[in-house]
């Protein structure tokens, strides 16, 4: 395998991002907040946040694509669906489980975390706060390749708890190896593989707030020093040189390579219409993952509830289905089981919750959804999350 030097890796991709990380981490005011949330609903932690969050990360965290309709309708999108409220049941809500599993593992909720970026930009402990977390929680922590911390580190911390790694593929090869051979080596337990993001949706508030992140990327940095060339010196580099060296030019094939690579299973992230769900499928994806990025890619694409449907159809059951975009609810996790889900996961809520306390934090909106899921089973007459993959919704048109 050719070798390409991480000095050259590092500078086109990020820049002059990459290095000062400490010096920039203490000047950065990241949250160092710990503790348990009180939640009435998550859409209220998106404005306690922004009141304390530096301008650029919060734009960064919360922003979509454009003019951000297809953000929004992720979320209006589940209102267009109705569970029925079903009486007489015969269930008391201490019955009620939500325990499940995916890919073999056992969960104690069918919620797990989506992959973000950067999660240092919400708490000084970052990533690290975050598997705690999701360990607490008893599901799985994702981390990204733009983490600002290690796979090392967050499997330190993981204590046996399941983690995935995510992989946003580069056009170096000698990253690509190095990395899925860390995470297997860390105890990963599958690799995502993003496959929406070629380039970066048009994002305004990072280009009105001139954004760029202030924390080194903790795998680019390893990759970097590991190959001897060190790091290059500078603040933060825009979002599009991020993605200047990323891979864009994805093929089927690169599913083979990455679980060639890693000896893990492989879920393909980014899937939108059943036909590249059968694409990827055929390729050897190991499991799909319906998503359109919260929204913060193709701003004119169809929210992702909307396509869940006719995918999970096409999907029949050949691999497992994880589900995310716009999900803020309990009601929405039903909703998205009860459509093809196996597993349904949260995004940005999850940042604003270790913002707001830490791993403490994550785990309170893990509860939260947790708690809501449990009341529309309860009223819906789904004792558990089989049920609730059995129960059909209704439209506007079936109740004419
Ligand atoms: C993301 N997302 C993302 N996805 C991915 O595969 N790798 C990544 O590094 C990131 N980074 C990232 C950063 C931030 C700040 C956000 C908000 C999102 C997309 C993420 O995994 C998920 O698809 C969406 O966040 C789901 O939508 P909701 O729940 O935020 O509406």
């Amino acid at each position: 395998m050719k070798k390409v030097k991480a000095g050259l890796f590092t500078a086109t991709v990020l820049g002059l991002a990459m290095t000062l990380t400490t010096a920039y981490a203490a000047e950065y005011k990241a949250s160092i907040k710990e503790g348990p949330l009180k939640i009435v609903n998550l859409n209220d932690l998106e404005s306690q946040v922004k009141a304390n969050m530096d301008k650029g990360a919060f734009g960064y965290i919360r922003g979509g694509a454009e003019d951000e309709k297809n953000m929004r309708d992720n979320t209006a999108s589940f209102d267009r669906k109705y569970i029925m409220p079903r009486v007489m049941q015969g269930i008391e809500l201490k019955d009620i489980n939500i325990t499940t599993s995916f890919l073999g593992i056992p969960l104690d909720t069918p919620v797990i975390q989506a992959p973000m970026a950067a999660q240092g930009l919400a708490h000084r402990d970052g990533e690290i706060a975050t598997a705690k977390g999701m360990a607490k929680a008893g599901s799985i922590f994702t981390l990204s390749t733009y983490g600002n911390k290690t796979i090392e580190e967050v499997a330190a911390v993981s204590d046996g708890h399941p983690f995935f790694f995510q992989l946003y593929m580069s056009k170096n090869d000698a990253f690509n190896e190095f990395t899925l051979k860390r995470a297997k080596e860390s105890g990963a337990k599958a690799i995502i593989l993003t496959v929406d993001s070629p380039v970066g949706g048009w994002r305004e508030d990072d280009l009105r707030n001139n954004f760029q992140f202030p924390l080194g990327f903790a795998n680019l940095e390893l990759f970097a020093k590991q190959n001897n060339d060190g790091a290059k010196t500078g603040k933060g580099a825009g979002i599009s040189e991020i993605y200047a060296q990323a891979k864009q030019a994805f093929t089927p094939s690169d599913i083979q390579y990455v679980k060639k690579m890693s000896g893990l299973p492989v879920i393909v992230k980014g899937i939108q219409s059943p036909e590249d769900a059968d694409r990827v499928i055929e390729a050897g994806a190991d499991a799909i993952w319906v998503s359109n990025h919260g929204g913060r890619q193709l701003d004119s694409g169809p929210a992702s509830f909307d396509v869940l449907p006719a995918i999970a159809k096409t999907v029949n059951k050949r691999v497992p289905v994880v589900f995310d975009s716009g999900v803020r609810r309990g009601s929405h996790v039903f909703k998205a089981l009860a459509s093809g889900a196996d597993i349904v996961a949260v995004g940005r809520p999850v940042l604003y919750g270790l913002n707001l306390g830490g791993a403490q934090g994550v785990n309170s909106v893990i509860q939260q959804l947790n708690k809501e899921l449990r009341i529309n089973m309860m009223l819906g007459g789904a004792k558990d999350i089989n049920a609730v993959k059995q129960t059909r919704l209704y439209t506007d048109s079936d109740l004419q």
